[in-house]
């Protein structure tokens, strides 16, 4: 089974082949970061214009790579939330289109249950099956989320930020820092140089039940806009340079610890009863994470962390591809193309 997946739910303009569910022909994507750095964050307008501007060509480079002609597709897959609307819809148009000038089955993916998916992708790992019950931690630019995984489908919502995605918490630090944008790379970069117990920033552990998780337990919900604020008054009282220690790498790597050490204590609580552990979605290529994350499941006897490859961590098409052959498979009956549309506050397992 052969499906070309369209992705455009917030900056990257993505299309991919991918065969039987993990096997990726082509991966293309036409990242928008230039065109947003400027202003310090994903500015909607730019986004969707960039993707009208774009997103034809990336699907015709998809193919080519994939050296499919148009009739060997079997379905074409693109995201329909969550995201921002005006971007997601010009995925959805093109994928209208392309399904019914094709007359191939048109199929609405998840893109929280993309990132999910994105740890089976490619040929050796293993399949969804395989992996049985597990937890996902999904930590992107827009989300943060504790998801128990039953399987295709079947997902319980454990827990989730109550404010701030790690991702939006790395973005503004490094703005604080003075270091760029987007916000992960350059304090993971920097935090190399300096020392993680420098300072020590609040870890953001939701202690009470609050109105915004209402359904959840504060053991795995998290929170990163206090995080914010401390360094911000750090900063304040203490400017970079104005005492020795007070240095860049020092302050992104407490800075960075604080977010980390929030995730890996929350992961450990949720996945108590899973013996795999799923890490999705641009913060999770986070080398610090990636390295207390793997040394806590090693603690765990049994304990299996699944990290998806680092092309399918950030925004991409073959995790929407991919997820959609399974989707295809099931005997769910598919909506007709035409009464499709984008839901930008589509959750997951709730
Ligand atoms: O999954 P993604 O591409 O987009 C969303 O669905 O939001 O994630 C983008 C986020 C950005 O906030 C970016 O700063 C973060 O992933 N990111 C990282 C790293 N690389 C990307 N965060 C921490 N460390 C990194 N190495
Ligand atoms: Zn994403």
């Amino acid at each position: 089974m052969k499906i070309l997946g369209i992705e455009t739910s917030c900056d990257e303009t993505a299309a991919a082949v991918v065969q039987d569910g993990r096997h990726v022909l082509s991966n293309i994507v036409y990242s928008q970061i230039a065109h947003h750095r400027p202003y310090g964050g994903v500015v909607p307008e730019i986004a969707s214009r960039k993707h009208v501007e774009h997103l034809p060509e990336v699907i015709r480079e998809a193919m080519t790579k994939a050296a499919l002609p148009w009739d060997a597709l079997d379905g074409i897959a693109v995201t329909s939330g969550p995201g921002l609307a005006s971007s997601l819809l010009v995925g959805l148009a093109a994928a209208k289109a392309l399904a019914l000038r094709l007359k191939k089955p048109l199929v609405p993916i998840n893109h929280l249950e993309a990132h999910i998916y994105s740890a089976f992708l490619g040929s050796d790992g293993p399949t969804p099956q395989e992996a049985g019950p597990f937890l996902a931690l999904i930590v992107s630019g827009g989300h943060t989320s504790f998801v128990r995984v039953d399987g295709i489908g079947c997902y319980q919502l454990l827990g989730r930020t109550v404010d701030d995605a790690a991702g939006e918490a790395f973005d503004k630090g490094a703005n604080l820092l003075q270091l760029g944008y987007p916000g992960g790379p350059v304090i993971d970069k920097s935090a190399r140089e300096g020392d993680p117990a420098f300072l020590a920033f609040p870890r953001g552990y939701v202690k009470k039940l609050h109105a915004r998780i209402r359904n959840l337990h504060p053991r795995y919900c998290v929170s990163f806009s206090g995080l914010k604020t401390a360094l911000l008054y750090y900063l304040r009282e203490n400017p970079v340079g104005s005492a020795p220690g007070i240095t860049v790498p020092n302050l992104a790597a407490a800075y960075q610890e604080a977010i980390v050490d929030t995730l890996v204590q929350r992961a450990r609580n949720a996945s108590e009863s899973a013996s795999t552990l799923a890490l999705v979605g641009g913060v999770s290529l986070n080398r610090r994470l990636r390295e207390k994350m793997s040394a806590m499941a090693a603690k765990r006897p049994g304990m299996k962390l699944l990290l998806a490859a680092p092309a399918f961590c950030t925004d991409n098409a073959a995790m929407v591809a991919g997820l959609a052959a399974h989707k295809l498979a099931s005997a769910a009956p598919l909506q007709h193309a035409m009464r499709m549309d984008v839901d930008p506050n589509m959750g997951i397992g709730e």
